[in-house]
């Protein structure tokens, strides 16, 4: 059967940024567009290119790398916005403009102050002003989910008129229910004049947790383009979680009928890249990319998997890159045998990053006698992180004093960014405390720990702990880090340094701006 293709546009970098606590520098932006490359989405909203000089610099040179997928920036219905959106994709291949404004009575009186036929020129001269610029323009009536459905036609119908090439449908505030949504975009699809030569698109948040389910049911009444976040990141509760949507197309091609041109098999490793970054640990019970995902517990379900796999198993694990926990490296093995199970889990390394990995694999295998393919993963994270982040501080060494009997104390050597090393001392009241307080006598700014929260990696006792940490500067502004480690103090070391560096970095790219993203 002929399936329809479904555009599947990501706005990880965009709404997924606009998570409370995130915030990524430009280089930790680019390695998650050329993960997004990987996976196969076909449209990547790279940032607000207007919103900070850091948003500008990371969509104008995700626009320069990334050339199988479309980029995109937002712009606000404004003129300087839909100018620094055109500069910033100077360099695409395959450049969009996303323009929105407010739709709904409630954001016209109460956020635009403006009244409908004030919004309707403002949204067709926009369309208009990104038509002159590139082809490919989507426009967004934002909060459409409450917006007067006659209101919304005639709104929709100009902008197609100005130029608009994919219409979004955003669910701004997670409201809709997916009976009455699938509805409302049918009865848009009969009603809009000259609907058949755009694409619909819905972009759905998840406040009543049914981001996914209201997308799946948009794309029943014909809607060709899914917007989400992997990991299901974005403002408040989130947006759709793409993993999930891409799933629900793929498992369910018999009742969907559409088809992505999205690689499944690099749904794990994007969304484990992503996790990472963003300092977001990934909850065990998640739909397709949790821990637990593909984990049968109960005695019957066991006896019956073991007989038969689909008794109890929808889809392979596999199929969307779920690492399994088999031993594959130990202590004895050498850089062949690493080399090799890198290159079958897609590595392609040269080898000065082979071998700085080998001395970080070798470090692992001294402390922990089972390395899994979700180790090898965590230490490959942590160098490319390192790589995409400037170290103003790195940790070189570090002694911690602890027990019943003692109060908690930390000695600490840094290295700055001019090679020089700084030491460093502090009681605290636990060991973790001790070790962010000697940190905090060496740095210049002033900084509070707002989160901690451990994880490890693989199970066991010796398993690799993994660190998010969560900092807020004086201006209320948040940066997180994570860090890894067997131990897990020196793991709470490397994610505070992380924290604070991503903090130097981002304020020296001006991507730090409370201001920043649409509708913070
Ligand atoms: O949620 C929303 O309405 C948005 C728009 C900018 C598309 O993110
Ligand atoms: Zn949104």
């Amino acid at each position: 059967m002929n399936r329809e293709s479904l555009i599947i546009f990501d706005t990880t970098l965009r709404d997924g940024e606009q998570s409370a606590g995130a915030g990524l520098t430009v280089d930790e932006k680019l390695l998650i567009a050329r993960q997004l490359e990987s996976l196969g989405v076909d449209v990547i909203e790279a940032g607000f290119a207007v919103s900070s000089q850091g948003d500008f610099n990371a969509v104008s040179q995700i626009a320069e790398i990334i050339k199988n997928c479309k980029v995109a920036s937002l712009a606000r219905v404004i003129e300087g916005d839909i100018d620094k959106a055109a500069q910033a994709l100077e360099k695409a291949s395959s450049p969009r403009i996303h323009t929105f404004v407010s739709s709904s009575a409630i954001h016209m009186e109460h956020q635009m102050r403006k009244d409908p036929e004030e919004i309707i020129e403002m949204a067709v001269k926009a369309v208009a002003k990104a038509k002159h610029y590139v082809d490919d323009v989507e426009f967004s009536p934002m909060d459409a989910t409450r917006t007067d459905i006659d209101f919304l036609v005639t709104l929709l119908e100009a902008t197609i008129e100005a130029g608009a090439t994919t219409i979004n449908i955003p669910d701004t505030v997670g409201y809709a229910v997916s009976k009455e949504f699938g509805d409302s975009i049918k009865i848009l699809r009969e009603r809009i004049r000259n609907i058949d030569n755009v694409v619909v698109s819905v972009h759905c948040h998840n406040d009543l947790g049914l981001a996914v389910s209201n997308s799946l049911a948009a794309v029943e009444n014909g809607a060709r383009q899914i917007e989400g976040c992997i990991n299901g990141l974005g403002e408040r509760a989130g947006n759709a979680a793409l993993e999930e949507v891409i799933m629900g197309l793929e498992v369910r091609k018999d009742h969907f009928n559409v088809k992505t041109k999205v690689n499944t098999s690099e749904i794990g490793p994007t969304s484990r890249l992503v996790s990472n970054i963003f300092g977001f640990p990934m909850q065990a019970n998640k739909a397709i990319v949790g821990q637990n995902a593909f984990r049968h517990s109960s005695g019957i379900h066991q006896d019956a998997f073991l007989k038969d796999k689909s008794t109890f198993e929808i889809m392979e694990p596999e199929t969307v890159g779920w690492r399994g926990e088999a031993l594959v490296l130990g202590k004895l093995s050498g850089r062949a045998g690493l080399k090799s199970r890198l290159n079958d889990l897609g590595y392609d390394f040269d080898n000065d990053q082979l071998n700085t990995l080998f001395i970080k694999f070798k470090d692992l295998a001294d402390s922990k006698k089972e390395i899994t393919d979700v180790d090898l993963e965590a230490l490959i994270f942590e160098q490319s992180r390192y790589k995409s982040q400037k170290s103003y501080l790195a940790l070189s060494s570090i002694e911690v004093l602890c027990g019943n009997q003692q109060k908690p104390k930390a000695k600490i050597e840094i290295i700055n960014i001019d090679n020089k090393k700084i030491f460093s001392e502090s009681e605290g009241t636990g060991p973790v405390d001790a070790v962010c307080k000697a940190i905090d006598k060496i740095i210049d700014i002033e900084v509070k720990l707002t989160e901690f929260s451990v994880n490890s990696v693989t199970e066991g006792i010796d398993a690799l702990g993994e660190v998010s940490i969560r900092i807020e500067n004086l201006n209320g502004i948040t940066f997180t880090g994570t860090g890894s480690d067997p131990d897990i103090v020196v793991a709470s070391a490397k994610a505070y340094l992380n924290a604070i560096n991503r903090s130097i970095q981002m304020t020296k790219e001006g991507s730090e701006s409370p201001g920043s993203g649409a509708g913070r």
